[in-house]
């Protein structure tokens, strides 16, 4: 694990004003003394996420999703935290040495099992026994840079499992999926395209073939600890910066196609690696806030999935656009003949997805027929309906309306019925949580404690304990850090909260639930004995329980006298 020690990160952070940070990637609107936007974070058209430039902390009320400038980077760009420091400090043009960060967690030895492997199959594409594969890379018109950029490699018939079982055990090798269950190599005489998770760490391989014979052409790396086959966006890593920029990312179905679109310079593309698109890889677009480009193939198989996943986009407020062009199955064929101009071409003529699929439904079909025709048409309402945008709904609407002269409102009419725009309403919504009286005045303590070190006092003082046992824990934290450091600064604490997943989620519902800054001693005073009153409520019901379930008379009396003692002295405040 890169160390990186806490003045560093402190001094990054400060260098880093987290209203100018956020402001460069979402509008933000000052009110008062607060900065208001649109949360990234869920789906939202209106601006429930505040940053605070006195604070240096962001939060949304809706998702709660809430941080300092530096978890902003890291959900906002899906990076690291090693990275999002890194692009904080070369934003602030401090020197930070972090070459790759290298997780200290449980799988740091399957990430360098895979560094290990991926090195040794680099080795064999440049050794003698590699002359037919890289021949056949050549071929296809890859050079030793884009090889090498992509860290594509060969297996040869043995040769990596016998050499790592050295240092590890064969079950694991099994485990990762580079040993199969009779402890041979798993992949043998394939050229070895390398997978990355979105940190870039190599987790996995797409495999193919390169000499004639009936295998398959790919054999992929199957689940394991650290790959999930229905994550998977190849290039991603590499390709997330570029997206950013672009604000747009373009999607297209194999490896081959990223790797020809980046010898053409064109770096904002990702494979899914067949057709289908996850929920995994939906959230992870949706959250960036981008245009979608399909550029999948251009087979009947492509179209298809294209119809699935720009349907899948529309359903999220997303419209894609769909790169169309003929006499080529896919990009990485289409360049390789035509150069990087004829996709230039086919990308400026590229259609709104809508328009592809109203063309395509009417594929084939003889509208002559009127029953056929009804078919699409009602096929046709039922694409339009899921448009997020009215005007372009409206224009769609006047289309079909002239082009059947059928009456709008007879179309309008369907459109209103439809299911879609209630499941649009449900996705919008994040359902806020509700809490009782109790809940809340430990929230409010936890947070006013945060913002003014004399509610710590205030605390340790009247309270000493919260009901609930991570706030209790948290409360705990927010002791330690101000005795530590005599001063209570929320976003650096934050650092430190993020870091456990128990504390963390408190936090966010603490930020969350706050909005105000404000608070009288009374409302104090009230929160205490709320927090007193359920401790009691707590210890009577306990008590009445043992009463209940006890058989001793004596036992029994003992008990009761017990509870109205309690009560009796809660009568007295
Ligand atoms: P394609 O069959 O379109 O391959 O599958 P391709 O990208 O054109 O590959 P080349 O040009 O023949 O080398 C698209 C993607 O689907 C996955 C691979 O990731 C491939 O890149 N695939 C394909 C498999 O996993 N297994 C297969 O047998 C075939
Ligand atoms: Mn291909």
């Amino acid at each position: 694990m890169a160390k990186i020690d806490e003045d560093t990160i402190r001094q990054i952070k400060e260098a880093n004003d987290i209203v100018d940070v956020i402001s460069s990637y979402i509008p933000l609107t000052q009110k008062g003394k607060n900065y208001f936007g649109v949360c990234p974070f869920h789906d939202d058209h209106s601006p429930s996420m505040s940053v605070s430039r006195e604070k240096q902390i962001y939060r949304c009320f809706t998702c709660e999703n809430s941080g300092n400038v530096i978890t902003f980077i890291e959900n906002y760009l899906k990076v690291s935290f090693v990275e999002a420091l890194d692009i904080l400090a070369k934003n602030a043009n401090i020197n930070l040495n972090i070459k790759k960060e290298v997780k200290d967690l449980p799988n740091k030895d399957l990430y360098d099992i895979y560094e290990i492997a991926s090195s040794y199959y680099k080795n064999n594409l440049n050794s003698a026994k590699g002359k037919e594969a890289m021949e056949y890379l050549k071929k296809r018109g890859l050079d030793k840079e884009t090889i090498d950029f992509f860290d594509i490699g060969l297996s040869l018939d043995s040769g990596l499992v016998d050499s790592l079982s050295k240092q590890y055990s064969l079950d694991k090798l099994k485990q990762i999926g580079l040993s199969n269950s009779s402890g041979k190599d798993m992949f043998r005489n394939r050229i070895m395209f390398t997978l990355c998770d979105i940190y870039g760490n190599k987790v996995g391989y797409s495999a193919r073939k390169y000499t004639e014979n009936d295998e398959a052409k790919y054999i992929n790396t199957t689940d394991t600890p650290i790959f999930k086959k229905g994550s998977m966006l190849y290039n991603f890593h590499r390709a997330k910066d570029f997206i950013r920029k672009e604000k747009e990312i373009i999607i297209s179905e194999g490896q081959m196609e990223i790797i020809r679109l980046h010898t053409v310079g064109i770096d904002n593309a990702v494979a899914l690696m067949g057709t289908s698109f996850t929920n995994e890889h939906l959230s992870l677009i949706k959250n960036m806030k981008i245009n979608v480009v399909l550029n999948l193939d251009q087979d009947d198989a492509g179209k298809r999935a294209t119809i699935a996943i720009g349907d899948k986009l529309m359903e999220n407020s997303i419209m894609p656009t769909v790169i169309l062009f003929s006499g080529y199955k896919d990009t990485d064929e289409l360049i390789l003949a035509k150069g990087k101009e004829a996709f230039t071409e086919a990308y400026k003529n590229r259609v709104s997805f809508i328009d592809f699929k109203l063309n395509y439904l009417k594929n084939n079909k003889d509208l002559k027929d009127s029953s056929v025709a009804a078919k699409y048409i009602n096929d046709s309402i039922e694409a339009i309906n899921k448009i997020d945008d009215n005007i372009l709904r409206e224009l769609k609407i006047k289309e079909l309306s002239k082009e059947f002269n059928i009456d709008e409102s007879l179309i309008k009419e369907k459109i209103t019925n439809n299911k879609v725009i209630e499941k649009k309403e449900k996705t919008n919504v994040v359902v806020k949580k509700v809490y009782n009286k109790y809940d809340k005045s430990e929230l409010k303590i936890l947070y006013f404690m945060m913002i003014d070190p004399k509610i710590i006092e205030y605390y340790e003082n009247n309270l000493g304990y919260l009901n609930d046992d991570n706030r209790k824990k948290l409360a705990r934290e927010i002791i330690n850090y101000y005795n530590k450091n005599k001063s209570f600064d929320l976003s650096d604490f934050i650092c430190y909260t993020t870091l456990h997943d128990d504390l963390n989620s408190i936090m966010k519902e603490v930020l969350a639930f706050n909005d105000s800054d404000e608070y009288t001693n009374e409302e104090l005073e009230d929160y205490c004995e709320r927090i007193k009153e359920l401790r009691i409520k707590k210890q009577i019901d306990l008590l009445t329980n043992q009463m209940k379930s006890s058989l001793d008379k004596e036992e029994k009396k003992r008990i009761a006298m017990k509870i109205e003692n309690i009560k009796k002295e809660v009568l007295k405040w």
